[in-house]
Parts: structure tokens; sequence; C-alpha cells
């Protein structure tokens, strides 16, 4: 079956989060099951670096008409990657700047036609370059494909056929926009409504791709129950009760090619979970590129990887960081983000010289090197449709503390001392001392060397590759496709 995948960030190309990494490494595992898969991202300036010697236009000019002006999209070949077609959809004075979507100072105002733009260009792409069973689409940022298909593109004789399936990868992220965002992007008054894209006055594109697509799927089967309740569904709880039917909860994989401390690259030392010995080479690696040293050996070592966003649960750690530093303990940060966090972290290690170290940026080799390096790593998350870091960790060796939601309540199992069971440790609720106690509890359970050892093991041995989640996502476009025809 031929799939299209069309998706405002995919790595290597283009990364702010883990959207990247589920649709960098889903298309080559589908390619393996026999499927053709081709992906479509936009050409920001980050994807230049990644095409090699002169671009080679697939497509010289589509034109993408506006209310009263068009634009002209080329379709740069990025070739075949591990079986993969690479598309990118070059609008420069809408695609090639620094930031996906937006500078510190706030998201692009014209978000909605960068994007409006993007999916009507795959659209118009794939008549040329090849017409799908199945169109893949992920996030706001993607999702007028299904819109645009089954209202103005309704007719078309090429493109009837082709169904969609939309994965929600974050429901707290929906591109609002004003009514007249309707005409804008040259859709009739009549999806204007609630029962279509209109919500509270504004135009939400998440929430026209709920209503357009076939089927949907969010990434853990948690996540999947969790967004059909008021709590968690973002105000789009009713269309998703509503579309129960057609939504299934698919767990991520991990990209073990990239996240295997038998093979990183990136760490001073490789371990595994037979000879275990390189991770304190790593972890004194680790101590050194934060300035902590001094650290002893008997101190454990938290680690943080993450956007800085509410969403992470970090108001959390603000509770409780004076009491959290004055244990046994050091923390390592890696991240950016909001402002309010940024200036928390900064000042928490201000204060705690000795054994709290924050580094504000984006760092991939660093990242490794802290799932490598850490004891223990902090995801006290709000919410979290999946999560991947906390799957590296497992296979890293290091326990996961978490808040039990979405996908981090599906990986992660409280260990259990005496029998020896689990990996990692969880909170419910949500009040900080749920967070400090779990903490607690990991620290403890910390000083028992041999039961440590378990632990570690335990979750070195899980399997979250993508094999099975890709077989999970055949089926679903299989189903897909039955219904269309
Ligand atoms: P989300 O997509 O919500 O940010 P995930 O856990 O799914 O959360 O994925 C986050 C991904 O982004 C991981 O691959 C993680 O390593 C990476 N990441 C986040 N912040 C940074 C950072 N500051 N430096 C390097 N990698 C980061
Ligand atoms: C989103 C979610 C995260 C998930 C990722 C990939 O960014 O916040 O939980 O792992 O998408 O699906």
């Amino acid at each position: 079956m031929h799939i299209v995948f069309a998706a405002s960030e995919c790595a290597p190309f283009a990364k702010t989060g883990g959207l990247a990494d589920v649709v960098g490494a889903l298309p080559p595992e589908l390619v393996k099951l026999g499927h053709e898969v081709t992906v479509y991202l936009p050409l920001y300036a980050t994807v230049r670096q990644h095409i090699e010697g002169e671009w080679k236009y697939a497509v010289r000019s589509i034109t993408i008409p506006f209310e009263h002006y068009n634009r002209f999209v080329g379709i740069v070949d990025g070739g075949k990657r591990n079986g993969v077609q690479y598309y990118f959809v070059d609008c420069p004075e809408l695609f090639d700047r620094q930031g996906l979507y937006g500078t510190r100072t706030g998201d692009y105002p014209n978000n909605w036609e960068r994007f409006g733009l993007f999916c009507r260009a795959v659209l118009e792409a794939a008549k040329l370059l090849g017409v799908p069973q199945v169109f893949h689409v992920h996030d706001w940022q993607a999702a007028l494909i299904p819109v645009y298909l089954r209202t103005v593109y309704s007719l078309d004789p090429v493109l009837r056929e082709a169904g969609v399936v939309l994965t929600i990868h974050n429901a707290g992220y929906q591109g609002w926009f004003p009514p007249d965002t309707t005409e804008r992007l040259l859709f009739p008054w009549e999806i204007f409504t609630m029962d279509k894209l209109e919500q509270f006055d504004n135009f939400n594109f998440l929430k026209g791709g709920l209503v357009y697509s076939d089927m949907l799927t969010t990434v853990s089967r948690k996540y999947a129950e969790e967004i059909q309740t008021a709590e968690f569904g973002e105000k789009l709880d009713g269309v998703l009760r509503g579309r129960a039917a057609d939504l299934r909860g698919i767990l991520n994989g991990v990209d073990y090619a990239q996240w295997d401390p038998a093979t990183d690259g990136n760490l001073a030392a490789r371990y595994t979970p037979e000879d275990l010995a390189g991770k304190r080479e790593c972890r004194a690696d680790l101590l050194h590129a934060f300035g902590l040293e001094k650290v002893p050996e008997s101190t454990p070592v938290i680690g943080i990887v993450s956007r800085f966003a509410t969403q992470k649960g970090f108001d959390f750690v603000t509770e409780i960081a004076d009491e959290l530093a004055e244990r046994n303990v050091a923390l390592v940060a890696l991240g950016t983000g909001e402002p309010i966090y940024e200036r928390f972290f900064r000042e928490w290690a201000f204060r705690n010289q000795a054994n709290v170290a924050v580094q504000i940026r984006y760092d991939d080799a660093l990242a490794h090197k802290i799932e490598a390096g850490a004891d223990m790593f902090l995801m006290p998350s709000r919410y979290e449709p999946c999560g991947l870091n906390q799957i590296y960790s497992l296979k890293y060796g290091t326990a996961p503390v978490v808040r039990a939601t979405g996908g981090l309540d599906d990986t992660i199992e409280e260990w259990n001392a005496e029998l020896g069971t689990g990996t990692g440790f969880k909170f419910e609720g949500l009040k900080a001392s749920g967070l400090l106690e779990a903490i607690d509890r990991a620290l403890k359970a910390f000083e028992d060397k041999e039961g440590w050892k378990k632990l570690m093991r335990n979750g070195m041995a899980l399997d979250y590759g993508w094999e099975r989640p890709a077989k999970e996502y055949a089926e679903v476009y299989e189903e897909v496709a039955r219904r269309r025809t």
C-alpha cells in the first residue's frame, strides 16, 4: 500500500520534540513491512543542511491560491533514505526561517497561512507525484488535509478514494485562528459551524482534522481514553467521544538505532545489561559536563531533558525544589522553553551549586549523555500523550520517576522491592507532595545496590521498538482503505 505522511517535523531534518522522532522512525519500519511511504515536510532553514548538492525539483511550481493572491511552491526531491521517499515543500517566504513555529517572543502570526499552504501543497503535489491509498497526517499543522480533501477537493476524481488517518500527538496544540481564516484559506463558510471547525468563535485546525478524517489515532492507550474526558480533552473531548469508534491508541515505538547504550556513539563508554561497568564512566562524564565533578559516588543523579512547558509538570518541581535539593541527590537538567521555567532552573542551580546544574539549550548529544549518566529520570508531566524520554531511560538503565498519566502510565511499572518487579516510580494526583514521595521511594530503593541492578535490568530488557506499533498502524491503514473502496 502507498502511504503519504504529512507532518511539520521529521528527524533528522527538523525537530522540536517527539513528533519528529515518530515521523522519522515509523516510515522506514512500514517500508520493512512492504509498504511504499512518502514523507512531506516544509522546507525550513534547518532542512537545507540535509539536502546534498544541487536541489532537484520534483515539481518546479505549484500555484496555491489565497483570497486575493497566489503563492507558488516548489517540491524539492529529498531522495530516498531507508526506502522512504522525502519531499520538501519549498516556499521560502513562509518557511525559510530559523524557528519552526515562531521566535522566542511567540508564534509566527501567519501560521494559519504557513500550514494552510502546506496542507494544500501536499494534496496538489500528491496529484502529480502519486496519490496514496492513505494520507497519514500528524497534529494540527497537517490537519487541514482531510478538510480540503472532503470539501473543496471532494469532486476530484484522482483524490476521491484516498483515505485519511490523523494522529494526535498532543491535543494541547490545536491551531486556533480568527473566523475569517475560513475565507482566507478559501473554505466555504459552511464548515465554520460547531459540528465542524468552529470552536468558541475560533477556526480550529485540529478540530477540522478530527471531524473529517476517516480514522483517528493517538500515541498511547491511556491518552486515547484521557482525551475523551473534560480533564484532558482540551475542550475537544465532546468531538472525540463522538468519534470514539474510530479512535485507536497506538503506543509509540522508539528508535534503538539511535537510543541504545550498547551502540550509542555520544557516550563516554558503552554498556549492556550483562556488563554495566560503562554506565559509571557515563555518569562521571555527565557530571563533568555539568561541572558537578565533586558529587560523591553514593549520591544518585536525577536527569531531566525536556521542553520547559506547563505540560511537563515543572510547577510540581518548583514547589518541592528547596526540600529536594537538601536530600542526598544531584540534579542535572537540559531544556528550553517558557521563560518562567528557564528562570526557575537557573535560580535553583545558582542557589544549590553543589548539586543542581542546568543547561538552557537544545543539545541532542547531551540528551544522550543524560539518559546514560543519570540514575533516575524525572517526568512529572501534567499530561503526556506518550513521552519518549522515559522509554529511552528504560533502555539506558535509568529509572523513570513519572506522574501516572498517558504514555507514562502505560510504560512504567512501579518498583516492588519484595518481588523484584517493576521499572520505575509513579505518582498519581496533582499534589507536589506525591512527586516528592515518589522521588523518596526511588532514593530509598537506590540504597539497595542489588535491588537497584535488578530494577535497571528489568527496564533494559523491555522492547519498545517500532516493529509492533508499525503493524498496528498498518492495520489501521488497511481498515481505512477498506472503508473507502
Ligand atoms: P515532547 O514531544 O512532548 O517534547 P517526548 O518525550 O515525546 O516529548 O519527546 C521529546 C524529544 O525531544 C526527545 O527525543 C528528547 O530527547 C528531545 N528533547 C527535548 N528537549 C531537548 C533538549 N533541550 N535538547 C535535546 N533534546 C531534547
Ligand atoms: C507530543 C507529546 C509526547 C509524544 C510525542 C510523539 O509531542 O507531547 O508525549 O511522545 O508527541 O508522539
